[in-house]
């Protein structure tokens, strides 16, 4: 088992990548701690990591709010004693002509994605530091590389991820805490979904078609499983990547190379 009573968070784990980075941790013997924006989801995806078992814990959260995510944490600390990994996979992506994006619309994205992400992060290294060991990871995406003229608010906030993610990683190296990005391919299920019905809906595209031609641009010709990416998290969090830090890891299936 690579994550033995590792106590680890789970940020957005209620749905998509989050929910398959819990199971993926619980199989490696991690203790999981499954925060969410949506309580009900978070307890349905900690009943699935960890059934019967009786550990673990279920949190609403909203990491828009910094008061919120620092309390989340300190909860953490108060009933496991510590807190050893942090993954965040939290994020909306938002579809907005870029002529029409409105200050509120742009300010949401950015206070989940980037404000929010960075406060997670604070909050966990926080908690971490004392132990001197800690693995923080955060998602990010090819968009944050790419002109997404339709969604350049996630682009851009994934951006702010990346650096804020390099610079979190020489900051907090001393202290024992590794920090990586992992830019996940296109995956199945999850925010996807709703993204090609937005894309649709504002190009006025037939809404098959539209996720058929996103898919056969795709080298590998197929999305991603979260399973498959959650495998990368596991390495990142495990003691085989303790020298591993401020990188920023691929996981496209070659989209970046075209
Ligand atoms: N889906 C993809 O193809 C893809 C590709 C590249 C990167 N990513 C990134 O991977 C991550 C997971 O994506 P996904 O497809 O699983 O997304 P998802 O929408 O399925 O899940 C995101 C989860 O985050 C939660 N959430 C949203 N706002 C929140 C907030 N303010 N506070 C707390 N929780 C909140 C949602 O309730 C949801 O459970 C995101 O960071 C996304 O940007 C996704």
């Amino acid at each position: 088992m690579k994550l033995s009573k590792r106590i680890t968070l789970i940020v957005g784990g209620g749905n998509g990548l989050g929910r398959a980075v819990a199971l993926a941790c619980a199989q490696q013997g991690a203790t999981v701690i499954v925060a969410d924006l949506n309580l009900a989801a978070a307890k349905e995806t900690l009943a699935l990591a960890a059934p019967g078992k009786g550990h673990g814990l279920a949190l609403a959260l909203d990491i828009a709010q910094p008061a919120a995510v620092k309390a989340a944490v300190q909860a953490v600390v108060e009933q496991f004693g510590r807190l050893d990994i942090l993954v965040n996979c939290a994020a909306i992506c938002l579809v907005d002509p870029l002529h029409e994006l409105t200050p509120e619309r742009f300010d949401r994205v950015f206070s989940i994605n980037a404000r929010g992400a960075f406060f997670v992060m604070q909050a966990a290294a926080q908690a971490m530091m004392p132990n001197k060991f800690g693995r923080i990871i955060t998602i990010s995406t090819p968009a944050s590389k790419l002109s997404v003229p339709l969604f350049a608010t996630y682009g851009a906030s994934k951006a702010a991820v990346d650096s804020l993610s390099k610079s979190a990683a020489l900051a907090w190296a001393p202290h024992g805490i590794t920090v990586n990005t992992i830019a996940p391919g296109r995956m199945t299920g999850g925010m996807v979904d709703a993204l090609d019905r937005d894309l649709a809906k504002v190009t006025g595209q037939n809404l098959d078609e539209l996720i058929a031609s996103r898919t056969k641009t795709l080298p590998m010709g197929r999305r991603v499983e979260p399973s498959e990416v959650a495998q990368a998290v596991i390495w990142l969090a495990s003691d085989e990547a303790a020298y591993v830090t401020g990188e920023r890891f691929n996981f496209t299936g070659g989209q970046e190379l075209q």
